[in-house]
Parts: C-alpha cells; structure tokens; sequence
C-alpha cells in the first residue's frame, strides 16, 4: 500500500504539523452564531486551534444571527462560551484578545433575500481591508430547514461568485427520510458541488474512530485476520445515560433509529468493515467505505422484525438516581410509540464477510455511557487439549471510543495453577492532550480534506437500508419494547445474539 502525502487521520496529522502546515488565509461565514452549537463547539474549537497555531493568517469570521449585537458586544458574548466549553481556560492575555479580534458580528435573517445583498458587501469590505483572498467557508449551524433558503441565497446574492474556493459545512440531521434526504441533497446541488460539501458526523471527528484504519492497516497483526476466516462476530455499542433531555421535541419525531443508527452507527460500520484502500486518502478511503454500504444486505419485510429491536425505556435509576420513563419526559407525547434503543443485526455480502454478523445497538437511558467496538475472534484451538478447550474464552479486540484506550483479551496458562485464564492487556491512546472532535474536522475543512465527512452515497445507501425499517415501525409492525433505565436495554436485544450463539460483551 502506498501511503499518499494526504495524512489519513486529523490526530497524526494534529501533532505532525502543528503549525507547519500552510492553511488558505479564508472568511468563515457562520450562519447561527447566536445559537447553542457554536457557543458549545464552533468558537472554542476555533480558539483552541487558533492556540495550536491551526488557523488560518489571516482569517475572519462573520457571525450571523437575527439578534443585534455589535462585533465587541459579541466578543465577549463567545468569551463567555469559552469559559465554559473550551478545553483550554481563556486566560486575559493579548493571544485571547488576537482571537476575539477576528469575530465580526453581522445581524441577517436568512430568509430576507435583501440581507444577503448587504452580506457581500460587507464581507468585501472586510476581505480588502484584511487582505484575505476571496476563500469563503459556509458553516450552516441552523435548523435544517434553512438549508435550502440559505444555499439558495448564497447563489442568488453572488457570494459565491469568487476567484477563489467555497466550502460548505452542514451539520445533522441530513434529511428524515430517503425521500426528504434525495430533496435536500438536489437543492444544495444547485448552489455547491458534492466535492464542495462537508456534511459532520462527528462521531468520525473522534480520534478512535480515524484511527481505526491506522490499527487495522498499519499493523500487519491485524491487517491479515480482519475478516471472517477469524472474527465471528463484531459487536458496536454507543450507549447513553442521559435521557432526552431538552431536545423532545426533535427526539420524540427522530427517534433512536434517526437520532443515532441511521448516521453515526452505520458511519462506524463502514470504518469497522472496509477493506484496505489503495492509498490512505480521502477518494480511496470513501471508495472501501461505500463498498461496505453496497453489500449491506436488505432488510427484507418478513425479517425486520428479527432483524431490528426497537426499545423505550422506563422509568428506573442511573447510577441509584431514580428516573423518569420516555413517556413521561417533559415534551414528549404520553402515548409516545418512539424508539430510544435501537439494536440490530447486519450482514455484509463481501467476500471478507460472509456470514460475520455485525451487531449494533444504542440507546439512551442505559446503565452506562460508552461507545466501543468489539471484535470477536473465532476460537481455533488446535494445539490446547480438548479438555481445556471449553475454558478458553474469545480473544477480544475492543476499541473503546469515547476512553480512548483499546484493550485485547487472550487466554493465558496460568503458572501456579496451570489453568487457562483469561487475561487483558489495556492501552490508552489519549496522553490527556488529544484535541476535540470537532477541532479534527474543523482542521479538516480548513485543508480541504473530506476523509472524515460523509459523502453524499454514503448518506443515501445508509437512508436506504434503513427505510423499510421506518415504514415498519411508522405502521408499528415491529414490538417496541420497553426497558427499564439504568439497564442493558430491552431482553429482546439480548435474544438477537443468544439466537446466534453469542452475546454482548
Ligand atoms: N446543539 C448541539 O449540540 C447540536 C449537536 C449536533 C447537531 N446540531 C445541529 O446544529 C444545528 C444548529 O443547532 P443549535 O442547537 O445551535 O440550534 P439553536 O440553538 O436553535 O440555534 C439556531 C441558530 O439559528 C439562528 N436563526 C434561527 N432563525 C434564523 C433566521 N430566520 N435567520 C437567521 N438566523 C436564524 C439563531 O440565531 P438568532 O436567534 O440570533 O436569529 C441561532 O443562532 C442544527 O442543525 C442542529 O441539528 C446541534
């Protein structure tokens, strides 16, 4: 394999080049500035990459929103934000006022055409005064039914008519269904080209997720055993406790099968799954990727049901805190027949597949927070005696995403009692330095570098194999079952790998 110039993870490339790497001066233009994404995530990953020298010389960003704020008014609007959210403090100190210096506010309502007018005047004034080249990055942090009035009105107003590039970052939900998705993505086609288009999934900005091609390609232990001569299974688990908090009103419509399945689950499948690209960059990495979606096999009607566990839960405890159910959350329908666990079993018709079920499950409300990959390898024990043999557990691979660490569970004998053991070997991949999700993908857009994005096909095949599992649940063909909170989620979920012979680890 040929490694190309183009590194293949944010986190290689974050300590590699910091600072090295020559960014294009730009204008970020970010549409709904006011609001809660970037007070949490979009002002303190461009801080704290701004103090690991990761922005661009010069750069400016517009932020827009319906409210009135002057431009110093709201500096200390985000500094406010960053006390709270960043994961470096603000210290009073000139490099924080440098910062603060490069956000202008502007007030629009993205749905008067007028406005946009007095935006391309106002980010011409600021690109010759700062003498930035014409190199406009869009970040749409809005509700997602601005994304076409907005698209629409960059193209109409001229603020796309440039010498140099756009790029456009959107955030999810991409759509609510096949049909809603196919919609959205025509209109944004008339305004940018998909090569133009950064849609987050910002479970791929973790650093354990990039780093997943690395641990399978870059290590010849891994990179021969990948597949279904010696795993038997591959089990990924994003598990919450928070319940749904204040978003009912997106949820209880969304459901766990939107919210989380559709997008992020399908997203670690693909990076779990495929096979070893020509070259570790962006066009061949998407390539093993949609290969992975395209022999994702159907869902047929008679087996949804089999295939796809849906779950709400009930009332319980989290950590002994008693809580409420899902039906009786502030915002949330009384009758609610919304899923917030989701588990399911895939299969893959690819030659390294056949036969491997992928099993992946999520959920809110349950007995711990975790997102992990684990990889169950066949047992071939050949060399150990028969009557040993049932003593022996599976190796285990686990990758776990949120700690940060990757652990290996072998079979080991045991010096003073010559008995097989269990044994794990942990290791952590954070050194309590590792930048943010969103400070990766952000790096990302800035060098132009969409291997962390979701491409277009992606979405749509992963809309696409979910469909007949919506229509089913819409018609409520499938049971919802219940589970209390603080639990592993619904039986059901369990009897879906115990049928198989196996279980969740
Ligand atoms: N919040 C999160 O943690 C999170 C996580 C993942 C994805 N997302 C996605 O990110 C996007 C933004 O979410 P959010 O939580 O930040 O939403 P939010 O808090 O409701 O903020 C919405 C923003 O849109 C602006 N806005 C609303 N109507 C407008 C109009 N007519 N013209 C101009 N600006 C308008 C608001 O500004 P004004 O009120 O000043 O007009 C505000 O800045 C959504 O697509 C959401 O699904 C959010």
């Amino acid at each position: 394999m040929t490694v190309s110039q183009e590194s293949p993870t944010g986190a290689a490339n974050s300590n590699a080049t910091k600072g090295n790497e020559k960014l294009d001066s730009m204008t970020f233009v970010l549409f709904g500035a006011t609001g809660d994404l970037a007070k949490r995530k979009i002002f303190p990953t461009l801080y704290n990459l701004f103090l690991d020298n990761k922005l661009p010389d010069p750069f400016a960003v517009i932020a827009l929103g319906r409210k009135n704020f002057s431009s110093q008014a709201f500096r200390l609007h985000v500094l406010e934000s960053l006390k709270i959210f960043s994961r470096r403090f603000p210290e009073n100190t000139d490099s924080t006022e440098t910062f603060l210096q490069m956000i202008h506010y502007h007030s629009l309502n993205a749905t008067d055409n007028q406005g946009y007018l007095k935006l391309v005047d106002y980010i011409k004034h600021l690109e010759t005064v700062l003498r930035i080249p014409e190199n406009r990055l869009f970040y749409l942090s809005m509700a997602p039914e601005f994304i076409d009035t907005v698209t629409s009105n960059i193209k109409k107003s001229g603020l796309d008519s440039i010498n140099g590039w756009k790029r456009l970052v959107i955030e999810k939900p991409f759509g609510f269904d096949l049909s809603s998705a196919q919609n959205l993505n025509n209109k944004l086609g008339n305004a940018f080209d998909e090569a133009e288009i950064y849609r987050i999934d910002h479970y791929l900005g973790k650093s354990m997720v990039q780093n997943l091609e690395v641990l399978k390609f870059a290590n010849p232990m891994f990179q021969d055993i990948w597949n279904k001569e010696n795993i038997s299974n591959v089990q990924i688990t994003a598990s919450e406790t928070v319940g749904v908090e204040e978003r009912a009103d997106y949820y209880d419509q969304a459901g766990a099968i939107r919210d989380m399945f559709q997008n992020h689950m399908l997203q670690i499948l693909m990076m779990t799954a495929m096979q070893q690209p020509k070259k570790l960059n962006s066009k061949e990495i998407r390539k093993e990727k949609l290969k992975v979606m395209e022999a994702l096999q159907p869902l047929q009607k008679e087996n949804i049901c089999s295939s796809i566990i849906r779950g709400q839960y009930e009332a319980g405890a989290i950590n002994g805190i008693p809580v409420k159910g899902y039906r009786e959350e502030p915002g949330v329908e009384s009758l609610s027949k919304n899923d917030t666990f989701i588990a399911a079993k895939v299969l893959i018709n690819h030659p390294a597949w056949y036969g491997v079920p992928f099993y992946i499950r999520t959920g809110k409300r349950m007995k711990e927070k975790s997102t992990r990959i684990v990889i169950e390898f066949k047992k071939k024990l050949s060399i150990v005696d028969a009557k040993d043999s049932d003593k022996t557990i599976p190796n285990l691979l686990t990758i776990e995403v949120n700690k940060e660490g990757i652990s290996l569970q072998l079979n080991i004998k045991n010096p003073e009692t010559n008995k097989i053991e269990p044994a794990s070997f942990s290791f952590s991949a954070n050194n309590g330095n590792t930048p943010a999700e969103y400070e990766l993908l952000l790096y990302d857009v800035f060098r132009g570098n969409s291997t962390f994005f979701a491409h277009w096909k992606e979405v749509e095949l992963a809309w696409k194999w979910v469909q007949p599992a919506l229509e089913a649940f819409e018609k409520s063909d499938c049971p919802l079952h219940t589970y209390p909170a603080g639990s592993l989620g619904p039986v059901a979920a369990d009897q879906l790998l115990k049928h198989d012979g196996f279980k969740w680890w």
